[in-house]
């Protein structure tokens, strides 16, 4: 029986929009020859939704996204929208999607693909299999933590502040996402913070270690500071199998992990967790306004996080896997666009990325 899943698409700014179309394509190919079909709907979100309401999200269409099963999001942001008010910049309308659908469990996979490890800022044989995950918290921690402010002293000086905070529970719910993953994987977390200074990684580190105790003492369990898990992250990174960390720190791992791929643009990413809400997929690269428009951008990224929704929130993951062994297989043809490109391959456009990988999938 053919199953209907509602998709909303948030194409958002610079080379979402490209990235997107990109996508389309792939939803094309999956309605016209299997058995689940995808209804989209698009909406706005970051700098185009300012330009229209003055606000990088509205609730319509937050509401919109509530009611469908899953939302792809392509990316936000620009030069544009530099000198908007703060609590109205685009970025500001995907944290608010985040953080409204409780979306606390941000699963960031970073392989190496053999194809492009040439590509990779790394020596061929320190990524050479590359298959990590970072597990992000993502609604909570210094992203979200109040008070945050600039204030005005008296001597005329400014004061910026922002807030940490972590209770025990969102803690143990994100942990228990990065366990639970591991044990289907290589069944070992690395738990990353910084506890020597933090008090929340103080605390992070005692609720990690006793939900471990408790609950998966069969998963191999370590914890690092996260300045040496960055360093590892060059030094040696395939000794990681999923590394569990908050909000900030899992931003800036999950970009030193991308370029460990080869390149921002290879990266997706799955956000998950609040109960009845549907999850948000979206590559971890940002618009790229220096690019937007050329037709350059790598969809990869966007395509690929279509394959985590198929496979996470539309119970299809057999069509996830075959649109990774596409993507797999176009970089085996040494066809690349310009950001992962190496010499002896081909340099393609974002369109004809998209056709090339639709072209392996009707092969
Ligand atoms: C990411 C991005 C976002 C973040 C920005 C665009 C707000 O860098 O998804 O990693 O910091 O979370
Ligand atoms: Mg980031």
């Amino acid at each position: 029986m053919t199953k209907t899943y509602k998709l909303k698409v948030l194409a958002g700014d610079g080379i979402g929009p490209e990235i997107i179309k990109e996508t389309y394509k792939i939803i094309d190919w999956i309605n016209a020859t299997s058995d689940i079909i995808i209804e989209t709907s698009e909406g706005l979100i970051g700098g185009c939704s300012i330009d229209k309401h003055n606000s990088p999200l509205t609730d319509e269409t937050l509401d919109e996204c509530k009611s469908s099963d899953a939302i792809l999001m392509g990316a936000v942001g620009g030069p544009k929208w530099d000198n908007v008010a703060y609590d109205i910049r685009p970025e500001a309308g995907l944290l608010k999607l985040r953080k409204s659908l409780d979306l606390y469990a941000n699963l960031r996979p970073a392989k190496v693909l053999d194809a492009l490890i040439e590509s990779s800022a790394l020596k061929p044989e320190i990524v050479k299999g590359l298959d990590i995950l970072i597990v992000r918290e993502l609604t909570s921690g210094l992203y979200f933590g109040t008070p945050r402010a600039i204030e005005d002293l008296d001597n005329g000086e400014q004061k910026g502040i922002d807030t940490c905070t972590y209770t025990t529970s969102e803690i143990q719910r994100v942990a228990r996402v990065a366990f639970e993953t591991a044990r289907k994987r290589s069944n070992k977390v690395t738990s990353c913070d910084k506890a020597n200074v933090l008090a929340t990684s103080k605390l992070w580190r005692q609720t990690v270690t006793e939900l471990h105790k408790n609950e998966y003492s069969d998963v191999e369990l370590d914890h690092m500071y996260v300045d040496n898990c960055a360093m590892q992250l060059v030094r040696n990174p395939r000794q990681f199998d999923v590394i569990v960390t908050d909000n900030l720190f899992g931003d800036i791992l999950s970009d030193e992990s991308a370029m460990l791929t080869g390149s921002l643009g290879m990266l997706p990413s799955a956000s998950m967790g609040g109960e009845d809400m549907p999850y948000l997929y979206e590559p971890i690269h940002g618009s790229a306004p220096d690019i937007a428009g050329k037709n350059i951008a790598n969809p990869l990224a966007t395509i690929l996080s279509m394959a985590l929704a198929l496979r996470y929130s539309f119970d299809s993951k057999a069509l996830a896997q075959k649109i990774e062994e596409a993507v797999s297989a176009v970089l085996a043809d040494n066809l690349r666009t310009s950001d992962i490109m190496s010499e002896g391959c081909k340099e393609i456009t974002t369109s004809e990325m998209g056709s090339a990988i639709v072209a392996k999938l009707n092969g």
